[in-house]
């Protein structure tokens, strides 16, 4: 098939790329040629393992455009996985995807083929079929699905292993309210031998909501049993173990520790709260999700601050992404430790394997240093990111407060505070 993917960013980039592996033509379009020039130099214009690798075995399939209307014209569907941010009060931004419609409805007016035009991006339900497709219908002068197709088919991939991710999916969602549109995704899929499960778009739409807003909601309530068990000697972990073999339970995402950030989960659990007040319906869960992983740092500033006093002490901090395997520092853990260390009057010196520059720009005050044991100077050392080379670190001697679980420095520090165990 040949398919047009609005937006190289995350989604777009591995969803296109992934896609050219498996044979179809690719048409990338961004409206930042930046971008653009990363991948016909068979780069990727951000860091995630394999996807550089993947992109320059597919580069005969892959052509990029800044014009929406000639990869149209040249495609048979089209993906848009623009950005969707989030606004000052916590509800998503369609900026963006506005203007894709808008754009892709242009293209459509003189596209006599069969057109399909598939919403990847992370859009709150009613979004697809309230603002996306009057605007493509109003646009082009055209009606879905008679004259071209419209569906959802969000995307869970995760950064740091988004290519793994594609390939050995646990379920495809696809949202669809016409055959046609079923037919043509389901057919795009099947190679990959994984469950399709397909539904009306706005249901697809959601979710994708309450996939991430649940994985948020196991880590905080990890979180808070962690703390609790902190507080009694018992170790979250292995209480955790024992709770995940319930298989109505699952032990997956109950690390708790500093807390969850990236792209994805803050900001989808406030569009989702923003979303519901809308309707004047209350989630206390949610809220309480977001408020117990805005606790998390202060506790872990507390647990040093019973061994040190901070203020004029020299701090170090291991791991400055969201999380390893990513140079992105969106919502990162490190952000509110760090800035209330400098509140409280320390000298911070930080290491990061690949996230030094990003952070670097919103943190200018700190220290860099360019190895992990470039942070040994410091009176005592906090761990935010859990990257494998932690783990080969001798802590001997150390304070050590520790976010993330390194084994390895709760064997060998002097003193050592594990967040919830
Ligand atoms: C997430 C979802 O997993 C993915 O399906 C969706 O498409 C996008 O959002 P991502 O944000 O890339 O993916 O990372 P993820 O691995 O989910 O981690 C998110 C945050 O939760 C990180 O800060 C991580 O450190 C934290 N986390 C994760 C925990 O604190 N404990 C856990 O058990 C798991």
């Amino acid at each position: 098939m040949k398919i047009s993917i609005i937006g190289t960013g995350y989604v777009g980039t591995v969803t296109g790329v992934c896609f050219a592996d498996m044979g179809h033509q690719i048409y990338f379009v961004d409206i930042d040629q930046k971008k653009l020039n990363a991948v016909n130099s068979g780069k990727s214009p951000f860091f995630e393992p394999d996807l550089d690798e993947l992109i320059e075995k597919n580069r005969k399939k892959i052509t990029t455009t800044m014009d929406i209307s000639e990869a149209i014209k040249q495609t048979d569907l089209t993906m848009i996985c623009v950005g969707t941010p989030q606004k000052r009060d916590g509800s998503s931004d369609l900026r963006f995807i506005i203007d894709a419609a808008h754009t892709i409805g242009k293209a459509l007016v003189n596209n006599d083929k069969y057109h399909t035009v598939i919403v990847k991006s992370t859009v709150l339900p009613g979004t697809t079929g309230k603002v996306v497709q009057p605007v493509l219908e109003q646009e082009s002068g055209k009606k879905a699905p008679v004259d071209f197709g419209i569906g959802s088919n969000p995307e869970f991939l995760k950064e740091g292993s988004a290519v793994k991710d594609f390939f050995h999916t646990d379920r495809i969602v696809i949202g669809a309210n016409d055959p046609k549109t079923k037919k043509t995704m389901e057919d795009l899929y099947k190679p990959l031998l994984a469950p399709i499960f397909t539904t009306d778009i706005q249901t697809a739409e959601m979710i994708k909501y309450v996939s991430n807003a649940f994985l948020a909601t196991k880590i905080s309530f990890s979180n808070e049993i962690g703390n609790l068990c902190k507080a009694n000697q018992i170790d979250s972990y292995e209480v955790f173990q024992g709770v995940g073999m319930d298989k109505r339970i699952n032990p997956h995402f109950f690390r708790s520790g500093i807390g969850f950030g990236g792209s994805c989960f803050p900001k989808d659990i406030h569009a989702l709260i923003a979303f519901a007040e809308s309707q004047a319906i209350d989630t206390k869960i949610l809220k309480a999700v977001l408020k117990t992983n805005d606790d998390q740092p202060q506790k872990l500033i507390a647990l040093l601050k019973k061994h040190l006093d901070i203020q004029g002490k020299k701090i170090g901090v291991l791991g400055l992404s969201f999380k390893p395997e990513t140079d992105d520092i969106r919502e990162s853990r490190a952000i509110p430790v760090i800035t209330e260390l400098l509140v409280a009057g320390a000298e911070v010196i930080a290491y990061d394997p690949i996230a030094m520059p990003e952070f670097s720009v919103l943190f200018p005050n700190i220290l860099y240093t360019d190895t992990a044991r470039g942070v040994f100077t410091a009176d005592a050392i906090i761990i935010i990111t859990e990257w494998p080379e932690f783990s080969r670190l001798d802590y001997s001697g150390k304070i050590i407060i520790d976010g993330r679980r390194i084994l390895k420095a709760k064997r060998e520090a002097a003193v050592y505070e594990g967040l919830c165990w």
